[in-house]
C-alpha cells in the first residue's frame, strides 16, 4: 500500500505527513534538533505558544531560510493559540506574539490548541491558583474564537486554520461555520481514536497524530504523579515482533502504522539518529495481518496519555473535550 507523502490542502498547499514535534524540547536543545531535522528532510514543523520554545524553532528555521522566499515556501510551520488566549479578543495578541517569536511573515497553519481556556495573566501562560489548580476561564466562546482564526486567515498572515484536542461535537459545531483544515489529536497504537477519526473522515478533516510514539517523558511524569501504569509503546511485544520481521525499529513500525491508516504524525526527538529514523518510513510496508495485529492493541479511552490531568481543574471546564 503506497502512502502519499503529503496531505493536499485548500489552495494547493501540501502538508507533509511526517512532521517534526517540538513539545517538551528545551529551547537550546531544540535549536540543534531542528537543524538535524532540516538536514534529515523534515519540512513540516509543529509548534505551540504553550511549549515556550517558538523562538528557538524560529532561529533555526530562519538560519536555514537565509532570507530566500523560495526556501520559506518549502516549509510548513504550525503553531497554536494557547489556552490562556482562548477568547475572541485575545486571539490577535497571542497570534502576533507567536509570529514575532517564530520570526516569520506568515504562519502556514494556526490551531486552537485546546477547547478550554485559562485566564489571561500577562507573562504567565499557565496561571495557577495558590492550591495548584489552574486559573480557568469558563466563559469560553469556542465559535467566537474560531471566527477570529478565520479572520486571521483572511488577513493573509496565516494560510490555514485548524484545531487540536477537540471532540466530535465540538468539531461539528465549528464545521457549521467553516471546516477546520486539520484536527491534531493524540493517536498511537494504544489510543487509536477510531470513532473520532471516522467522524473526521466523514467531515473531510485530515488527522495529525501527536504523541505517536507515546510521549515517554510525559508518560513517566504522569506515572510518577498518579501511580498509573503507562506501557512503553516501543517495547510492546507485537511491535517488537513486527519491527524484527522488517528489520526496522519499533518507532518506525508505530509511525508507519499511522501513515497506512491515513493519519499524519509529528514524532518528537532531539537525537539526530532518531530524528532521521522517524522520517525514513517510505520504503517498507506493513502487511494486512500486521495492521490487524497492531489495530488489536487499541485500549480506547484507557490508552490516552495526555488527558490534561496536569491542568488541575480543566476537567470542570464546560468545553473539556474528553470523557470524564
Ligand atoms: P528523544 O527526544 O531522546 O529521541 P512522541 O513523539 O510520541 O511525543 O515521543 C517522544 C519521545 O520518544 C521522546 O522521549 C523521544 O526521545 C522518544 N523517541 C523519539 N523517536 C524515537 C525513536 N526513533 N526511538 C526511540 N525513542 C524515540
Amino acid at each position: 500500500m503506497s502512502v502519499p507523502e503529503y496531505i493536499e490542502l485548500e489552495g494547493g498547499d501540501h502538508l507533509p505527513r511526517v512532521g517534526f514535534g517540538t513539545w517538551q524540547a528545551p529551547p537550546d536543545v531544540l535549536e540543534k534538533a531542528v537543524e538535524a531535522a532540516l538536514e534529515a528532510g523534515y519540512r513540516h514543523f509543529d509548534s505551540a505558544r504553550a511549549y515556550e520554545n517558538e523562538d528557538a524553532l524560529g532561529r533555526a528555521l530562519n538560519r536555514w531560510i537565509g532570507g530566500d522566499p523560495a526556501k520559506r515556501k518549502k516549509l510548513f510551520v504550525v503553531t497554536k493559540l494557547p489556552p490562556s488566549g482562548n477568547r475572541p479578543e485575545s486571539v490577535e495578541e497571542y497570534f502576533e506574539a507567536s509570529r514575532r517569536d517564530l520570526g516569520l511573515d506568515y504562519i502556514d497553519m494556526y490551531l486552537i490548541h485546546v477547547p478550554f481556556a485559562f485566564e489571561h495573566v500577562p507573562g504567565d501562560l499557565h496561571p495557577k491558583n495558590p492550591d495548584g489548580s489552574m486559573k480557568m476561564d469558563h466563559s469560553t466562546d469556542l465559535v467566537g474564537v474560531w471566527k477570529k482564526l478565520l479572520k486571521l486567515k483572511e488577513s493573509g498572515r496565516v494560510r490555514h486554520v485548524g484545531v487540536s484536542n477537540m471532540n466530535e461535537e465540538q468539531l461539528s459545531r465549528l464545521c457549521a461555520v467553516e471546516k477546520p483544515a486539520c484536527l491534531q489529536v493524540e493517536v498511537h497504537v494504544l489510543c487509536q481514536q477510531k470513532q473520532l477519526i471516522a467522524a473526521a473522515n466523514r467531515l473531510g478533516i485530515p488527522i495529525v497524530a501527536y504523541s505517536p510514539l507515546g510521549s515517554k517523558e510525559l508518560a513517566d511524569a504522569l506515572a510518577a504523579k498518579t501511580g498509573r501504569d503507562y506501557p512503553n509503546l516501543l517495547e510492546l511485544p507485537t511491535v517488537l515482533k513486527i519491527a524484527k520481521a522488517h528489520s526496522r525499529t519499533p518507532a518506525q513500525v508505530l509511525l508507519r502504522y499511522l501513515l497506512q491508516h491515513g493519519v499524519a504524525c509529528i514524532p518528537k526527538s532531539t537525537s539526530p539518529s532518531r530524528i532521521k529514523e522517524n522520517i525514513s518510513l517510505w520504503d517498507f510496508e506493513l502487511t494486512k495481518n500486521e495492521m490487524q495485529e497492531l489495530a488489536a492493541l487499541d485500549r480506547g479511552e484507557n490508552g490516552r496519555i495526555c488527558d490534561f490531568a496536569f491542568f488541575v481543574g480543566a476537567e470542570k471546564h464546560p468545553e473539556f473535550p474528553f470523557k470524564k
